[in-house]
């Protein structure tokens, strides 16, 4: 990442930050970002939960208490007024949402844990931008509202009534409840669908992360389906620069914007560059495919391009490289 790009997307309008999640995988390194760039206040949101081990988070956010400007609020965004004191404590500029049950999978055993989380912790963010008239409203989608659409690479404009996962059809809801805070009240949203993110502080239940655990203890991985799956992977650092760019988008009061490598790998491909990378052989226990998985992912990123200035450089091999250095690390 280079410094002439965050100048050139930051361009220092906003000042006081919310980032809901932001002691996840993504979250944090965008927090890592912001308190990076001349801004005055990043507080997050986070209820630590179980998902995945709250001590990850945890670890996280370790640098980021040590920063006067930083702040964070055990809060789950499901309950109204506790998050309603956090805005009254604070004056923000700008929310970027990234809190959210993730996860295609466990969407199908929770539906409701994922609908109260992802919809209704959404539109109470909302109706508080709403009431404490803030100015941009930045949305962390996903590229599974796509569903199976057999036409690539995926565009905004292709329909979205199709999703085939809980998770899918609230992040889908997601971002109608931004079109329609919008329309309404005059809330800048800037909805980003996010292609499979990955690199350093990944979320352990994802595939490069789970594989790479289970390959160096020597146990099987399953891989469900065929191996011809295939996903576009989006390297973290690219993906915070379009989240900085979209910080500062103002150019109209809704957008919907993909945010990929515009490239695809093949499930056996990845496995064949983590056995590379891991310098050891993957047992495979090939499983039937999962109900809620998309056969593939791929984004059409030129409205990125032309909106936000998105120029993602990172090549599957060297992201992948990046992630199993942190890995090792930090099985030291
Ligand atoms: N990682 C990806 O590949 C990917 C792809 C598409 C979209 N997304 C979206 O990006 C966002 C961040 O994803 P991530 O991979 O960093 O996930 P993550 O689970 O690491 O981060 C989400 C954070 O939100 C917090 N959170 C969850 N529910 C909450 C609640 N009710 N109240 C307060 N905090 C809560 C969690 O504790 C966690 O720290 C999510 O909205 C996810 O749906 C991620």
């Amino acid at each position: 990442m280079g410094l002439a790009f965050v100048d050139l997307c930051y361009k220092g309008l906003m000042k006081k930050f919310l980032v809901t999640g932001g002691a996840g995988f993504i979250g944090s390194h965008l927090v890592d970002r912001l308190l990076a760039s001349d801004i005055e206040r990043v507080t997050v949101v986070d209820d630590f939960n179980d998902f995945y081990d709250p001590s990850i988070k945890r670890t996280n956010i370790l640098d980021h208490l040590r920063n006067p400007r930083y702040q964070i609020s055990e809060v789950d965004i499901r309950d109204r007024v506790a998050l309603e004191q956090v805005f009254d404590k604070n004056n923000f500029d700008c929310i970027v949402h990234l809190a959210a049950r993730a996860g295609v999978r466990p969407s199908l055993s929770e539906p409701q844990l994922y609908t109260e989380t992802n919809i209704n912790g959404t539109v109470n963010l909302l109706e508080l931008a709403r009431h404490k008239n803030i100015k941009q409203f930045v949305f962390g989608s996903s590229s599974s509202v796509y569903g199976i659409n057999a036409k690539v690479p995926f565009s905004e404009d292709d329909p979205i009534r199709q999703p085939i996962s809980p998770y899918a059809a609230t992040k889908g809801a997601g971002e109608l409840l931004c079109h329609t805070y919008s329309h309404l009240y005059g809330l800048r949203c800037v909805c980003l669908r996010f292609f499979t993110v990955y690199g350093p502080r990944q979320r352990p239940d994802l595939a490069i992360h789970k594989f790479a655990k289970l390959i160096s203890k020597g146990k099987p991985i399953p891989v469900f389906g065929d191996g011809t799956t295939r996903r576009d992977y989006t390297y973290i650092d690219d993906i915070i620069n379009g989240v900085m760019a979209a910080i500062n988008y103002d150019k109209s009061d809704y957008e919907v914007i993909n945010l990929g490598e515009s490239r695809t790998v093949e499930l056996r491909e990845l496995i064949s560059l983590l056995e590379k990378e891991l310098d050891a052989h993957a047992i495979i226990d090939r499983q039937p495919p999962q109900p809620g998985d998309v056969p593939q992912t791929f984004a059409d990123i030129s409205k990125a391009r032309a909106l936000l200035g998105y120029n993602p450089k990172t090549q599957f091999e060297d992201g992948l490289h990046r992630f199993v250095e942190w890995f090792r690390a930090k099985l030291v």
